[in-house]
């Protein structure tokens, strides 16, 4: 029987991923959940190494943003486990997946077409863990579930990340997940500079967000590209965790940019936002990484 709000669907590139019906947004990038899970999270945030070399008197914390159909978190945890497979005196290190999702319904569904989704092979039993207790553990390895809407429980998350994976849907459909309030809060739980600080990594390269984090407090530079998307976005508390910060060329592109302002930005405050865009420490930097929080 077909489902009210989901179905699997084919990709253009061939990948299989999750229609939400209701707004007919598929919920990966064409390239597929798996693929985009590694390149553009894992991969990219050196997970890896971050967490090995990770010293500080603070768990390493990973915030999945938008669990989903939970390729990003599993994608982590895979990362993590083969770590400890490859390396066992990692096995009682701590390392903490916090994921957001209000929609577990979602969830459900991919987990009962689990065949279809290569990623959840042995897995299965841990989900169902996660679901109904909202936690987690094996090794040092603690998984968590906040149900709901993260713009509430972010408020009194008690474990800050050094890591974000933020995967809602688009703006158009998620409006308030991208803004500024929404950033702000997030930058609010990210680790402090002195304890490894915080990256973010989103799959969206727009000009209102890319501004929407400066306004929240981050530093911002572009991310690699996945499928049909030429560039993504990372952000970080301070600029030396960026590899690639946005320079000059953002910027005059920025100038003349036809969407200079966060979405659903009052008119009263967009020369507000102009100045301090232009007044950013990050262009003064001329991209010399520095400590600046
Ligand atoms: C593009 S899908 C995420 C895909 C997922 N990361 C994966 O690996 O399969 C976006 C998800 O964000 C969730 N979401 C959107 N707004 C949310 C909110 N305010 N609080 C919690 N979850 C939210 C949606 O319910 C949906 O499951």
């Amino acid at each position: 029987m077909n489902h009210p709000l989901y179905s699997i669907v084919t990709t253009t590139a061939g990948a299989v991923s999750i229609l939400h019906r209701p707004t007919g947004e598929i919920m990966h990038n064409p390239v597929g959940p798996w693929i985009e899970a590694n390149a553009l999270y894992v991969e990219q945030s050196d997970l890896r190494e971050r967490w090995k070399g990770h010293e500080g008197s603070s768990e390493f914390t990973v915030y999945d943003v938008g669990l989903g159909a939970a390729a990003n978190a599993l994608a982590t945890l895979h990362c993590i486990f083969d770590l400890i497979e490859n390396e066992p005196n990692l096995a009682e290190k701590p390392f903490r997946l916090i994921s957001f999702e209000k929609e577990i319904e979602l969830l459900h569904y991919a987990l009962s077409h689990a065949e279809k989704f290569p990623h959840f092979s042995g897995f299965e039993d841990p989900i169902r863990e996660l679901i109904e207790k909202k936690s987690w553990k094996k090794s040092g390895v603690t998984w968590e579930l906040r149900e709901g809407d993260f713009l509430e429980h972010i408020e009194s998350e008690e474990t800050r990340a050094h890591l974000i994976f933020f995967d809602p849907y688009s703006p158009k459909m998620n409006p308030e997940m991208w803004s500024t309030s929404a950033f702000r809060k997030l930058f609010a739980r990210t680790q402090a500079n002195q304890d490894g600080g915080a990256s973010l990594f989103t799959y969206s390269q727009a000009t209102p967000i890319r501004v929407a984090l400066f306004r929240a407090g981050f530093f911002v530079g572009a991310g690699k590209s996945t499928g049909l998307k030429n560039e993504t976005t990372v952000a970080a508390t301070e600029p030396s965790l960026l590899i690639e910060p946005l320079g000059d060329r953002w910027l005059k592109r920025w100038k003349s940019s036809q969407t200079p302002y966060p979405f659903l930005t009052p008119p009263e405050e967009e020369s507000e936002i102009r100045e301090f865009i232009l007044g950013h420490p990050q262009f003064a930097l001329n991209h010399v990484p520095q400590k600046v929080r």
